[in-house]
């Protein structure tokens, strides 16, 4: 039976990992939360490696906040960057396929308006961005069969008996109840992507080639318009929503991945609108 090791498991995505793969997957599933595995000391990832020998490393483990991040480069440096390093050498000195969480941020600071791609130069802007991407040199260097996925932002409602934190459907969903104008940048460019998908297709990936990967929902809208699609589906008021067209006017943000590295591998996520109604239906929201 194949023997997964999860990180992070106390958090948004770990613990969906965990709660997702353990059910009736013919795996075994072993969720670690920071409490039961600190990443950043060597000795502890060893006696875990030493009695679980995993087949699988699910790297979900991290200082995910963005401010944190750059409030606190050294805790950022420590966890993000050396915590993943340690995770690096131990899957490669017990032969562990690792498959590291990264994220879209690595693309900050491009000037490039098309859909990202995983081969082009980056030079994140944030600390957060940054030390993801000496994450995953780190982790192709040390260990060159790892697979480092780029996620985008994430969403998923509270409905689950798993941690919800503020996500574009939770925050609409509240403004809408508040009925207060609010407003959406227009040079603005991401994908979100259901947090569903984003465990449901990482067995797949355990088999790919060591490398890097976007990892999630293509979207070919500004966030403002695809925040008004979200409006339309939901029946909601989009009078409410004003566009705001001065933040980033000098040079737009786009943070789009474009998937077709991973489509090729049979991996397909639904375009970030369709993501939102599937999950909107899946929820009882919309009919
Ligand atoms: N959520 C998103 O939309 C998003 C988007 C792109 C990429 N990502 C990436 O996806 C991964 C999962 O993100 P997430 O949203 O699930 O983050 P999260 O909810 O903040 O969970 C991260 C978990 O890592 C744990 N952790 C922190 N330091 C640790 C350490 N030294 N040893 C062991 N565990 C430690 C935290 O535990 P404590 O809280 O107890 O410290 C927390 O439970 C991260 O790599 C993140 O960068 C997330």
């Amino acid at each position: 039976m194949e023997t997964w090791i999860v990180t992070g498991a106390g958090g948004f995505l770990g613990k969906r990992i965990s709660a997702y793969w353990s059910s009736d997957s013919g795996k075994r599933v072993i969720g670690m939360t920071h409490a039961e595995m600190d990443f950043t000391d060597p000795d502890v990832v060893k006696r875990v490696f030493d009695s679980v020998r995993p087949d699988v490393l699910i790297h979900a483990g991290a200082i995910a906040d963005t401010g944190v991040c750059e409030r606190e480069p050294e805790l950022s440096m420590k966890v993000n960057v050396w915590g993943t390093e340690i995770l690096a050498q131990t899957c490669a000195a017990y032969h562990t396929k690792m498959i590291y969480c990264s994220s879209d941020q690595v693309y900050t600071g491009s000037r490039n308006i098309l859909p990202h791609t995983e081969d082009e130069p980056v030079q994140p802007e944030n600390i957060y961005g940054q030390h993801k991407r000496m994450a995953e040199v780190l982790c192709r260097e040390i260990s060159p069969d790892s697979v480092s996925l780029r996620l985008s932002w994430m969403y998923d409602l509270p409905t689950t008996n798993c941690p919800v934190k503020p996500n574009f459907l939770t925050q609409l969903l509240e403004q809408i109840g508040s009925k207060e104008i609010f407003s959406r940048p227009v040079n603005d460019y991401r994908g979100i992507t259901d947090a569903a998908y984003v465990v449901r297709f990482l067995d797949a990936c355990t088999a790919f080639p060591g490398g890097i990967y976007n990892w999630g929902s293509e979207n070919p809208l500004n966030t403002y318009e695809m925040t008004k699609e979200v409006l339309k589906l939901l029946h909601a008021d989009t009078g409410l929503l004003l566009a705001d067209t001065e933040r980033d006017q000098e040079c737009p943000r786009n943070l789009a991945m474009n998937m077709k590295k991973v489509r090729h591998l049979g991996i397909n996520f639904p375009d970030t609108v369709t993501g939102i109604e599937k999950c909107l239906k899946k929820y009882s929201m919309i009919v």
